[in-house]
């Protein structure tokens, strides 16, 4: 007897200390997370950072060196089958066949995975990434564009609570990637979305939550605003001061408490500070009897600091 336990909170992507090593290459290392039912979670990283690696161990594809997996509690191992009934997965690389019809690609993927009603099915996937109306078309003739719409028909026939797509909006224009991002969302409604991107603002846009990998690690994760948040290491301030000398300037802006760093910015000064220090800073200048020609705080931008996690070595 089967027990359907399922609620908002179920844990349907599991990676436990997931590794992958390719001969001596470390390509993931040691990757835990999970993701619950209803989130869209990005997997956000660098050319050569494990994304693909990872989500051919999730999708069975691959076999991990070290490590485990589980979709909707099933391993992606051991009860690889179930594992993969509750899976779709969009490649990076989609193997198409271009003189099959629309609906006949889709067709196909359908009664290989054994979809009861195959017909419905694939008339469902197509109308849910709008290509009902090119069901006739042959695949050869698709733009890059729909084409990764039909893609995604394929990952969804079989009707998976889990979707993993492997950067679906890589090489296409730039109306198709926002077509393709709302796909996403639509899809995060009633489906948990592991997404992969080396775009931040992507991420952002998509995805509730965000593990940053490098080198096949992870190296932060969160929600994109708090991640924001946490890894702002302080505050930043410009300040520019009159009536002074840079050096002394600057000297006395080091000298303020709090202040952690002061770099020369155009005719100002970067300030990083432990806090908004922009009271003091401006009761130290105008003490010192200088003049106070700019202070306002600089905002880090989580490209920024995605560029600093990933920086090389
Ligand atoms: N089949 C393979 N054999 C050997 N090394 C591999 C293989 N596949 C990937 N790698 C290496 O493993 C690392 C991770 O690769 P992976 O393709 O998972 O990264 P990725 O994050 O998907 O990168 P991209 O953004 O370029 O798609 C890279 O250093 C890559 O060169
Ligand atoms: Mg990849």
């Amino acid at each position: 007897m089967t027990v359907d336990y399922r609620h908002d909170t179920e844990v349907m992507i599991e990676a436990k200390n997931l590794t992958k090593r390719y001969g001596d290459h470390l390509a993931v290392d040691s990757l835990s997370f999970s993701a619950k039912k209803g989130e869209i979670v990005g997997l956000l990283g660098p050319n050569g950072a494990g994304k693909t690696t990872t989500m051919r161990m999730l999708t069975g594809f691959m076999p991990p060196t070290e490590g485990s997996a589980k979709i909707s509690g099933h391993d992606v191992v051991e009860d690889s089958l179930e594992a993969r009934r509750n899976v779709g997965y969009l490649p990076e690389r989609v193997p198409l066949y271009p003189d099959m019809s629309v609906r006949g690609y889709v067709l196909f993927w359908a009664r290989l995975r054994g979809v009861p009603n195959p017909k419905a099915a694939t008339d469902a996937a197509l109308a849910r990434v709008n290509l009902s109306d090119r069901r006739n078309q042959l695949v050869r003739h698709l733009s890059k564009g729909l084409k990764q719409r039909l893609g995604l028909a394929q990952a969804l026939v079989h009707n998976p609570p889990v979707i993993i797509l492997d950067e679906p909006t890589i090489g296409i224009d730039p109306q198709q990637v926002i077509e393709v991002r709302q796909s996403v969302r639509e899809l995060g409604k009633d489906h948990t979305v592991l997404f992969s991107t080396h775009i931040l603002s992507e991420a952002e846009q998509v995805c509730d939550r965000v593990l940053i990998i490098n080198r096949g690690k992870i190296v932060a994760q969160g929600k994109p605003a708090d991640l924001r948040k946490k890894l702002q290491p302080g505050t930043l301030l410009y300040v520019q001061i009159g009536g002074a000398k840079k050096a002394q300037a600057r000297e006395l802006l080091t000298a303020i408490p709090g202040v952690l760093n002061v770099e020369t910015q155009g005719d100002g000064f970067q300030v990083k500070a432990n806090g908004d220090l922009r009271g003091d800073v401006s009761a130290r200048v105008l003490g010192a009897g200088y003049q106070l020609l700019e202070i306002r705080t600089v905002t880090t931008s989580l490209e920024d600091i995605f560029l600093e996690l990933v920086k090389e070595g």
